[in-house]
Parts: structure tokens; sequence; C-alpha cells
């Protein structure tokens, strides 16, 4: 064959076989790009340099595919640049990882020796004014913390299983004042806010141009759910004081919720401790300390707090945050279709669960049944050829979809790192 000189510009639109250029070289490894090459990703560089809007991630994947295997190393390599990461541990998985990075995991039981206060604040100057009663402020001398009465509201919608009438969120709101001026200058609890939901002082009432009695009214099945959380099943997780001596300060810091795995309250469970995690970290964020430490919250089996309007909502306003406060979020789900199920098709809960996904530009999906294919197209936008791979996809390889970008990613998991991965162990206990 005579030879043919070309440039190498010409030569990719005459060759058909040519494969992405990869994210470059700047942050971990995650494993092999199956089109040739390797793949590493991280969520702040691609910020930094445009190729993403936000770093927030969100992992897709049926059971067993590798979806916490990949977290789990994702996070533990980026030990190696300094990052912390925070998790939310529903099945208490991430023990092994957490020893290895030389923290103890904060377990939560009811009856057990942790308490965390979901309504502790975060970085000060989150106050506003009471809203629509321009004397209400004055009245009650003191303002209501805005984070703190999202907290509150959605943890009240969490229990009751809807969103709050306009009257229950007036009535939390003012027992969240007067709680916060029982606790004279600390951190109000959740007893002190059932309690004065159900006595409300005369002050509050009159601040809404009612009556004591009617205001009692207005806030009591918000008192009767909360009290789960105080008197019932759920007590002495969330119903005092953050324990003191706790270490928050390390790079690695999970909460492990596995003795609630199977109860119905774990979404309720999941909301207080992510709430409470994010105000910690808000703070800590602000502090000199650790500002400029990126973190990683990683909310594993997240299906189970996104069903709840209340959550959802909230969840999201966190998501819209991370940037302010340096975190890159990671929820872990089942399906794209955890998505939609958690409401009526144009109901607020599925917009919402669609603006978390938007919210997040990384999309890591690992295999989907084949009946997920058309909704997983149609959220994801994906191409013919990524839908029909989706069904076909083994463990441990995920469709990358980063920003406008797609990539077929095998996880690579080392030799040192399979103890920390491994939850197959009760599956394979006594195979030869
Ligand atoms: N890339 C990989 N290479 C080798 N083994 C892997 C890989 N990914 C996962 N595994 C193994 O597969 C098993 C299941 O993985 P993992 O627990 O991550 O699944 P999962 O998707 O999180 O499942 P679930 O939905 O039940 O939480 C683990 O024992 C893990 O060691
Ligand atoms: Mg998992």
């Amino acid at each position: 064959m005579p030879a043919h000189q070309v440039t190498t510009r010409h030569l990719g639109a005459a060759y058909p076989l040519l494969t992405e250029a990869g994210l470059g070289s700047k942050g971990v490894l995650v494993g092999r790009d199956l089109l040739g090459g390797s793949f590493v990703h991280d969520p702040f560089e691609l910020y930094a340099a445009g190729v993403l809007s936000n770093p927030n991630m969100i992992v897709f994947g049926q059971i067993g595919r590798g979806k916490s295997a990949f977290v789990k190393t994702y996070l533990w390599r980026q030990a190696v640049f300094g990052r912390r990461a925070w998790v939310v541990d529903p099945k208490g998985e991430y023990r092994a990882l957490a020893t290895a990075w030389g923290a103890r995991p904060v377990s939560l039981r009811p009856g057990g020796s942790v308490r965390l206060n979901p309504l502790d604040p975060g970085p000060s100057g989150e106050e506003d004014a009471l809203e629509g009663e321009p004397g209400a402020d004055t009245a009650l001398g003191l303002r209501v913390n805005r984070r703190q009465a999202e907290v509150l509201a959605s943890l009240a919608a969490a229990c009751l299983g809807r969103s709050l009438l306009p009257r229950e969120r007036a009535a939390a709101d003012l027992a969240l004042v007067q709680a916060s001026i029982r606790a004279s200058g600390g951190v109000p609890t959740l007893p002190q806010v059932v309690d004065a939901l159900l006595e409300p002082s005369v002050q509050a009432a009159a601040s809404l141009r009612t009556g004591r009695t009617t205001l009692l009214e207005d806030g009591r099945d918000v008192a009767l759910e909360l009290r789960r959380l105080v008197h019932g099943d759920l007590r002495g997780m969330f119903d005092g004081p953050t324990t003191a001596g706790l270490d928050l300060s390390g790079a690695f810091v999970s909460l492990d919720l596995s003795a609630l795995y199977n109860s119905p309250a774990l979404g309720v469970l999941m909301a207080c401790t992510t709430a409470w995690l994010h105000a910690t970290l808000a703070r800590q964020s602000a502090s000199a300390a650790t500002s400029g430490a990126h973190v990683f919250v990683v909310v594993d089996e997240a299906w189970a707090v996104l069903a709840n309007l209340g959550v959802a909502r909230w969840l999201q306003a966190s998501w819209k945050l991370s940037r302010a406060y340096g975190v890159a979020n990671v929820a872990v789900l089942h399906r794209l279709s955890d998505l939609r199920a958690v409401g009526a098709a144009d109901s607020e809960q599925v917009g919402l669960a669609s603006g978390l996904l938007a919210d997040s530009e990384t999309r890591v999906v690992y295999g989907q049944a084949p009946g997920e294919v058309d909704q997983a197209s149609d959220l994801l936008s994906l191409s013919e050829t990524e839908a029909e791979l989706l069904p076909q996809l083994r463990r441990g390889v995920a469709l990358w979809k980063v920003g406008r970008r797609s990539f077929l990613v095998q996880h690579v998991v080392a030799g040192a790192e399979r103890a920390l991965v491994d939850t197959d162990a009760a599956m394979t206990a006594g195979a030869g």
C-alpha cells in the first residue's frame, strides 16, 4: 500500500474507531474505561475545570451490582488527597472502611449511648425574623433560626407522612421559638418543641392573633407525631442535646443506622441524621480549622428518604448548598424509577426527586432491569446504544454520565481493598 500522510485532526474524521479523550488525570482512578484507557474522576477538579456545574453524584444500580463497593473505594482513594467523608450508613457496612481510616463509627440505636440533636444550628447568620407578623419578632424576643425551622418542618412532615398545613407550620415555628427561649441561649431539643406545641404560650398565640386553645389544636397532630421521636419507639436517639465527646473532626465520620435498617421508620431516622450532619458540616466549614477541605457526604440507600415530601424538599435545598460548603453529595439508589415512585406523576415529590437528578451532574448507572430502561433513557437522555447496554452491564461495570459526556467504566477493586467492600460474606460462607 502506498503511504498516506494526514494530520491527526483529519485522521480523527477518517478513522471510525476512536475513543473518548477521558476526563484527564486529575482525581482518583476508578478503573478501566472499557473503550480504552483508564478512568479517573474527581467532582471538585471537574467543577474547577468547568466540565461540571455541580459536584454532586447519584449512583444507581440493581441489588449487588457494586454500588456500595464503588463508593467505599472511591472515598478511600480520595483520602490520599486529603478529602474528608461523612457517610449515612443504613446497613452498617462502612465499618471496615471506618477502621481503615482510623475512625470509629457513630452507632445510633434506640436506648443507645449516642444522641444527635437534629436541631443543632448551622453557622451563625441563619436567623430570620418571623415572617408575616411585623410585631412577632419583638413580641417573642427571638428570631427563628431558618435552618432549624426547615428541619423541624421536614421532620414533622416525615413523621406525618404528608406536608404540613399552613397552621401546623406556624404552630411549629412558634413552638421552636418558645423552645429556644426555654433553652435560654442553648440549642432547643425536640422534647422542648413537643412541650411547646402542647403548651403554647400566651405570647405565641397573641402573635397569631388567636387564643392558646386554637394554637394548641393547630399544632396537636405535629406534636403527637414528633412525640414518637421523644417517647415512642424511636426515643433515645434524637431527643436531647448531641452527645458530648463525639469525634467529628476526623477525616471520616460514619453514622451507623443498621440497628433500625428494617424499621418502617428508617426514612425518618435518615432524615434526622442527615439534618444533623448537614448542620454540623456547615458549622465546621465555616470555622477556620476545617475550611477548604472538600467533603463527600454519602447517603447510601437514599430511596428511604426520598419518598417523603418534606425530606425530599429539604434534601434538595442541601444539595443546592453543596457548592457553598465545598461538599459533594453522593446518593445511592436502586432504580431510576425510585425517583418517580415517590409520588403521583405530577406531584411535587416527583418534581423534587427529578430536581435532585438535575443537581447531580455525575450519574453512575450500574445494571438496571429491562423494565427500567425506558425511564432511565428518558431521565438520563441516553442514546439508543446506551439504553441497550443498561440491562447487560455485569457487576462492577457502570455507565457514567458526567455532565454531557458518557463513559463505560469497569470499576477495579484492588487486592488490599477487598476487605473494605465485601458484602457477600453471608452468601459465600461455606461455599467451596
Ligand atoms: N468492581 C468489583 N470487582 C469485584 N467485586 C466487586 C466489585 N464491585 C462489587 N463487588 C463485590 O460484589 C458484592 C456486592 O457489592 P455491593 O455491596 O457494592 O453491591 P450494592 O450494589 O451496593 O448492593 P445493594 O444494593 O444490596 O446495597 C460485594 O461483595 C463486593 O465485594
Ligand atoms: Mg449497597
